[in-house]
């Protein structure tokens, strides 16, 4: 018996899960249309049995009937009360880190003012630089965490979170350092995942010369985030008329491929500058927003594995179009969808309502706007942490339990809930 001063308690290393009402796997195929759950992967009767690692987090080591034979021993039974089992959702677009609001522009927006009329003017994202470069990084965390939280009881369990409103040195780093900090603070309930885009709009001090302002991020910028945050995981650049053009965001892609880094772009949100052939020639991770996206694009997408992410919330919000989600799929794209958390184009972290809004906006099915925001959010993370977005043996487990008895009550309850319930959480199981 090892001494337990030496080695603490011994933790539960293999958990049952049972009384699942319906386990939902996501482990369906990748692409192409879905219209029921059975196709997405739909259990009744399921029990898993899931092993803590020693280096941390869970892995999937037996799913099967209740009642089997060949379920392995476990040390610890948790009963998840009939409720829906789930893979944990990914919001794989967020710009959840800022400091101050803009809904001030909201009002202007609503009476006939553009974004790009608002941004020319100065306002707009250089609105929430001014104010996020004014702030310390215990205050951009203060910020943040509320939003982090929401997400979280939304059922979200990995979080994509962009820099871009510093737009200079000490100011990115600054983010990323808050967003350490919130890493820190959500360990065990969110993973953060680190996007820089300090290529997100030329600074104000580079209007003159936004050229200078490239060779600044690729120079001095973007080697300091890397440097600054060991878990930096992409470079996302918005490719935009009146921000970045494709020469520009390829100059970005050398400089993210030197350090090592996969390349996201924010593509065809108001017009189309050429960025979805770019992305997909130069292997992107995935291209967002698709707002203006050609049906050439279209094809372009569904012959590569660059995930095509929708923000339909965006839309909404902007008053704009949806993105061709119902054809990127038909084509048999990867398609994602995320919520854009951001304090000018989405103010929300409700990825349950993006879900919807991709059903009943953008015409997805409920099937394909879950794996929307499950496995193809995770493949346009690059599977963070080895978590694959599914509930499969022999992968991590990640999961999300929701308190309804029915999957189609995920979408009907319009921008009502379900909120995640704490059954995981409070065993120890996250
Ligand atoms: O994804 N399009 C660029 N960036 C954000 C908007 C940022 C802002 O308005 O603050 C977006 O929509
Ligand atoms: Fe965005």
């Amino acid at each position: 018996m090892p001494d337990p001063r030496l080695t603490g308690p011994l933790p539960r290393r293999r958990v049952r899960l049972k009384g699942a009402g319906h386990v939902l796997t996501c482990s369906g195929p990748e692409r192409g249309a879905l219209t029921s759950w059975e196709q997405l992967g739909c259990l009744t009767g399921a029990e898993l049995v899931i092993r803590h690692e020693l280096r941390g987090g869970w892995l999937l080591e037996w799913l099967g009937p209740a009642g089997s034979l060949e379920q392995p021993h476990a040390d610890a039974t948790i009963d998840l009360g009939g409720r829906l089992l789930l893979p944990g959702l990914v919001d794989c677009h967020t710009h959840a880190v800022f400091a101050g609001d803009r809904s001030a522009e909201f009002v202007q927006r609503l009476n006939g003012k553009s974004y790009a009329e608002i941004a020319e003017g100065g306002g707009g994202i250089l609105h929430t630089v001014g104010k996020t470069r004014a702030a310390s990084v215990p205050e951009l965390v203060e910020a943040a965490a509320p939003r982090l939280l929401q997400m979280a009881e939304w059922g979200v369990r990995v979080v994509e979170c962009k820099t871009g409103y510093g737009l200079d040195l000490a100011s990115e780093v600054k983010i990323l350092q808050a967003i350490a900090a919130l890493r820190e603070r959500f360990s065990g309930t969110l993973r953060l995942v680190s996007t820089a885009m300090p290529a997100h709009a030329v600074p104000p001090e580079f209007k003159a010369n936004p050229d200078r302002y490239v060779a600044l991020v690729c120079e001095q910028i973007l080697p300091a985030m890397r440097a600054a945050d060991p878990e930096l995981a992409f470079v996302d650049v918005f490719v935009e008329k009146g921000y970045f053009g494709v020469q520009q965001a390829e100059r970005i892609a050398e400089t993210a491929e030197e350090l090592g880094l996969p390349v996201k772009a924010h593509v065809d949100e108001f017009a189309d500058l050429g960025g979805v052939a770019w992305a997909v020639e130069r292997g992107a991770a995935s291209v967002e927003h698709l707002l203006q996206t050609s049906d050439k694009s279209v094809q372009m997408l569904a012959n590569s594995g660059t995930v095509a992410v929708g923000l339909p919330l965006t839309s909404v919000f902007l008053r704009e179009p949806y993105a061709p989600l119902r054809q990127l799929v038909d084509a048999g794209a990867l398609v994602a969808v995320a919520t854009d958390c951001n304090p000018g184009s989405a103010m929300t972290t409700n990825l349950v309502l993006a879900m919807q809004m991709a059903v009943l906006g953008a015409k997805l099915s409920p099937q394909e706007a879950l794996r929307g925001a499950t496995r193809c959010a995770a493949l346009a993370l690059r599977e963070p942490g080895g978590y694959r977005g599914r509930l499969a043996v022999g992968e991590p487990f990640v999961a999300t339990v929701l308190d309804l008895d029915g999957v189609d009550r995920l979408f009907y309850e319009l921008g009502q809930g379900p909120r995640a319930s704490r059954v995981l959480v409070d065993a120890g199981v996250t």
